[in-house]
């Protein structure tokens, strides 16, 4: 039967068990709360947040939501207040992704931008914002960190979904912590019906919660990429009383693993789920007796194509190693000999290289007759060549590159490539006439970096 509304479509997500992955003498399964309508597992807390506002009149019908986020609760607040006639504004730190502004403007939200490098008790902090323009507005400020609303969700609809779809048999849960309504929800309900399941943290590194549940104490946090999990202080909602084990998950093994779960299972899980089921076969491997597990893909990889799911990403933050040759090759992101440099021919049209530079989103090519670098093409010589008339971009490359080329060997040190860089000019790796790609500032930056302590 049809569903009668998108938001009836909230919960209920499938179970599915890992099949392809060694969990040593235990089962595990994976709610895939990436099938919520919106994307994550937020929508549930969306939908209980709002309506526990409307029921305890905070929100009056046409009313106004304000929120700090630009993550996945974000998103979930929007879907509700659109469909149910609710103005949402979101106070979203000026280091989230544009995907993420984008898509939440398209679904009418107004998006108010503040500074990422403030911390609590500035005025420009994006939480002590929200709540001043909820004040100012007379809007509800929701708090996901501080509202009983968000962990009620997961009592009462993902707790009892996982225990039905279990057959009431399950022996451990696996999840992370954002604002923790779902670690603190999951624990609420699994006191009730099954004491013995135990909760299981899955942390990513530099967060403080994991040394917070083994130790009862923390230090100063670290930074980490996964997203929606880990934190720098104690959720007021948190209660880690039922957590038997954490574990605290590098970003390396969170993106390898969430590939891994892609190659080996077909599932396309967000970067958080890597952390949630790197923690998840840790612990299933560690067993002594058979037990079935059960961990969450809290959002979807469609969100993370062009970080985790990217190469390039993956190698730029040092997360997949490539074999090393000692020389430039070390320095080059994209190795010709890989296919990975992007290239236009001499007689390709001034057109087809504007075309190449911003699918890739880069601001010069190298000009490849067969396998001879014969000259490259940046921005500046296309706007030269078109600038007077617009019809130029039926013109060759060749036409309009610069066939002077300055190129380096291999062995050429990075010192040197400097000089080039201080010219205005990226590196030609050129050695016995074979051509091994470009190298710009930022990969001798990215470089730099992954061998940085
Ligand atoms: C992307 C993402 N967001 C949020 C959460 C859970 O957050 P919360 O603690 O706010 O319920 C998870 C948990 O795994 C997650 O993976």
């Amino acid at each position: 039967m049809p569903a009668q509304h998108i938001l009836d479509l909230i919960g209920n997500t499938p179970l599915v068990e890992v099949k392809n992955l060694e969990t040593g003498p235990c089962r595990l399964f994976l709610k895939l709360e990436n099938q919520n309508p919106g994307g994550s597992i937020k929508d549930r807390i969306g939908k209980s947040m709002i309506e526990a506002a409307e029921r305890d009149g905070r929100l009056k019908p046409g009313g106004t939501l304000v929120e700090a986020t630009a993550g996945n609760t974000g998103l979930g607040l929007a879907l509700v207040a659109l469909l149910k006639g609710y103005k949402l504004i979101l106070v979203v730190p000026d280091k989230m992704s544009r995907e993420k502004i984008f898509h939440l403007k398209a679904m009418g939200v107004q998006v108010v931008l503040t500074r990422s490098d403030v911390e609590k008790g500035h005025p420009e902090y994006y939480q002590d914002m929200a709540e001043r323009i909820a004040a100012e507005n007379g809007g509800f400020y929701v708090n996901q960190f501080g509202n009983e609303a968000n962990p009620l969700a997961h009592e009462s609809s993902t707790g009892p979904e996982i225990w039905e779809q279990m057959h009431h048999d399950v022996q451990a849960v696996v999840c992370g912590v954002g604002s923790s309504g779902t670690l603190t929800g999951l624990s609420r309900y699994f006191a009730r019906v099954s004491p013995a399941t135990e909760m299981v943290l899955a942390d990513p590194e530099g967060s403080v919660l994991c040394e917070y549940v083994n130790k009862g104490s923390y230090g100063q946090a670290g930074s980490w990429v996964v997203e929606g999990i880990g934190e720098d202080f104690i959720p007021p909602i948190a209660d880690f009383s039922r957590v038997k084990a954490a574990y605290s998950i590098s970003d390396r093994e969170s993106c390898t693993t969430a590939r891994e779960l892609l190659l080996k299972e077909g599932i396309l899980g967000g970067s958080s789920t890597g952390t949630l089921l790197a923690a998840a076969l840790r612990y299933c491997r560690s067993q002594s007796f058979p037990k079935r597990v059960v961990s969450l893909v809290c959002d979807s990889g469609n969100k993370y194509l062009s970080k985790l799911f990217n190469d390039y990403w993956m190698r730029d933050n040092g997360f997949v190693v490539r074999p090393q040759f000692g020389d430039l090759r070390d320095v080059i992101s994209r190795l010709h000999e890989e296919f990975a440099t992007v290239t236009v021919a001499p007689d390709d049209k001034l057109a087809v290289a504007y075309a190449r530079m911003k699918l890739y989103d880069v601001s010069q090519l190298p000009v490849l007759q067969g396998a001879q670098v014969v000259g490259i093409v940046d921005e500046w010589d296309l706007l030269i060549a078109v600038e007077a008339d617009p019809a130029s971009f039926q013109r060759p490359v060749r036409t309009a590159m610069s066939a002077r080329l300055e190129t380096v060997g291999l062995s050429t040190p990075i010192p040197v490539l400097m000089e080039t860089f201080n010219k205005g000019h990226v590196a030609v790796v050129v050695d016995q006439g074979r051509f091994y790609g470009l190298i710009t500032r930022m990969d001798v930056l990215h470089h730099l970096r992954n061998r940085a302590p």
